[in-house]
């Protein structure tokens, strides 16, 4: 297909879906396809070299339905890459795309020089070339697209995918880690289907307010698969990928699973739940016990009614006796939040009004002529690129204390080259579901957060923070900071 062609459809399909009319109700499944597990490239079995090309293509969804899409080494989502700490990842990527791009690093704590952030531009036909220094404890990171005003319709077209950084501590906790086998990648993702079961990037005043919110879940691309599992435990690297649904995970026969990693890596010790939720962009790993060889599916709960099916498990072979867990994970040290250097306050607001050509903001870019700049803001102001909001000094730690104001809606709150802890949740102690090392956190009531700033980040390439609701950070829910 010309390139000309490709890149109509790449931003049709992407921008043009204004009062599409979707597939309804629950998306009709033929035979489930089986999970596929995404090619691994470890940095350490190819001399620290990772190669990435982003690119645009075309994904059958559905048997037949070929949509637009774009992926990094192939048509949609990307390869896992894994590192071990202490590495260098030696990176090349290419724009195939005919727009710009960017790769961020979404929770490595890596320079901003070398994180993709907005400023990080790489222009169609051109190449950038990071070395990228890990140097953290074995966390589920992810890389995505991050480009101005873009990173809603890039990210939804399959711009992203899995970064598992392990070291020699993990290793010696014996979890389920034979990857693709007992050790799952799952990128989660809901997306909208049309009547012809195309995929679109539906673009109303409803997906302005509440983010683009798909009919279907996909995981690794695939709607609804079913996953053969050994019959015993099995760790679920599970990754909100989608651009705004808030997920609420759970196992369809209510049995109790371990929650043993955040964002930020290793709980403490693993934690049994029934329900767990993942805002867009957050990261878990849990561990289920399929010992008793039957088979189960994963589904997000809803608020009100049916709950959405995500995949299936069939585990494989007769029943067996669980491994026992490791009872302590991981370790670290808190800063003692009373010797912190200061307190910030920040206030992510939606809803407020709609601009139009206010201020001097300019052309949309995403969402089209749909409110735009201005109706997503922080502390009053939608996101500027030239204008740094905060400087914080390198190695202080600091509470943020960040509320949400005006349409009461959870906003997904991450911070870019950090983790922090959760201090309180609406002046209470914070709730079980916010422990361990965060990068993003889900903001309803005020959160405290006690962040650390460990890497720099200069005026050319200050690091964000933002509501990962795609839609809301493309139309101005984001500031920049340096780190000095
Ligand atoms: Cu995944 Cu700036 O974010
Ligand atoms: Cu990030
Ligand atoms: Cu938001």
């Amino acid at each position: 297909m010309p390139q000309g062609i490709r890149r109509r459809s790449l931003l049709q399909g992407l921008s043009g879906a204004a009062g599409v009319s979707l597939l309804g109700g629950a998306v009709a499944q033929d035979a489930p396809r089986r999970l596929p597990i995404p090619p691994l490239l470890d940095a350490r079995a190819q001399g620290g070299r990772i190669e990435l090309v982003a690119q645009p293509g075309e994904t059958e969804f559905w048997p037949g339905v070929a949509s637009a899409t774009a992926g990094y080494n192939g048509s949609y989502l990307g390869p896992t890459l894994r590192v071990h700490s202490g590495d260098e990842m030696r990176v090349r990527v290419t724009n195939q795309l005919q727009e710009d791009t960017t790769v961020h690093w979404h929770g490595l704590l890596v320079p901003s020089a070398v994180d993709g952030g907005p400023h990080n531009t790489i222009a169609p036909g051109a190449r950038w070339e990071p070395v990228v220094p890990v140097r953290q404890a074995a966390t589920t990171a992810w890389y995505h697209a991050h480009p101005h005003m873009r990173t809603g319709p890039q990210v939804y077209a399959g711009l992203a995918g899995m970064l598992i950084v392990t070291d020699a501590h993990e290793q010696g906790l014996r979890l389920p880690s034979r990857y693709g086998v007992d050790d799952l990648p799952l990128v989660l993702q809901d997306k909208a289907f049309g009547r012809d079961r195309r995929m679109v990037y539906p673009s109303g005043h409803m997906q302005a307010m509440h983010g683009v919110h798909g009919n279907a879940m996909l995981v690794n691309g695939v709607p609804q698969p079913v996953a053969p599992v050994p019959a015993g435990l099995v760790r679920l690297r599970l990754l909100n990928a989608g651009n705004a649904r808030l997920l609420d995970i759970a196992v369809d026969d209510n049995r109790a699973f371990h929650w043993i990693a955040t964002e930020g890596g290793l709980l403490r010790e693993p934690v049994s739940l029934r329900r767990l939720s993942l805002a867009a962009g957050q990261r878990a790993e849990i561990l289920v016990d399929f010992s008793d060889a039957r088979p189960a599916g994963m589904v997000s709960l809803a608020a009100q009614g049916r709950s959405l099916p995500v995949m299936r498990f069939e585990p494989q072979g007769a029943a067996t006796s669980a491994a026992a867990l490791p009872a302590r994970l991981a370790q670290w040290e808190s800063p003692p939040a009373a010797r912190t250097a200061r307190r910030r306050r920040l206030v992510l607001a939606s809803g407020g009004m709609m601009m139009g050509g206010m201020g001097g903001m300019g052309g949309m870019g995403g969402m089209g002529g749909m409110g735009g700049m201005g109706m997503h803001t922080i502390d009053g102001r939608p996101f500027d690129m030239r204008r740094i909001d905060q400087r914080v000094r390198l190695g202080d730690a600091e509470i943020w204390e960040v509320t949400a104001d005006g349409m009461v809606m959870p906003h997904p709150f991450h911070i870019h080259g950090v983790h922090f802890e959760v201090l309180s949740r609406g002046g209470q102690a914070p709730v079980v579901e916010d422990q361990g090392r965060r990068d993003t956190v889900i903001v309803d009531e005020t959160v405290e957060l006690l962040v650390r700033f460990t890497q720099p980040a200069g005026e050319r390439a200050p690091f964000m923070y933002h509501c990962h609701i795609l839609e809301h950070e493309d139309m101005g829910m984001m500031g920049q900071f340096t780190v000095a």
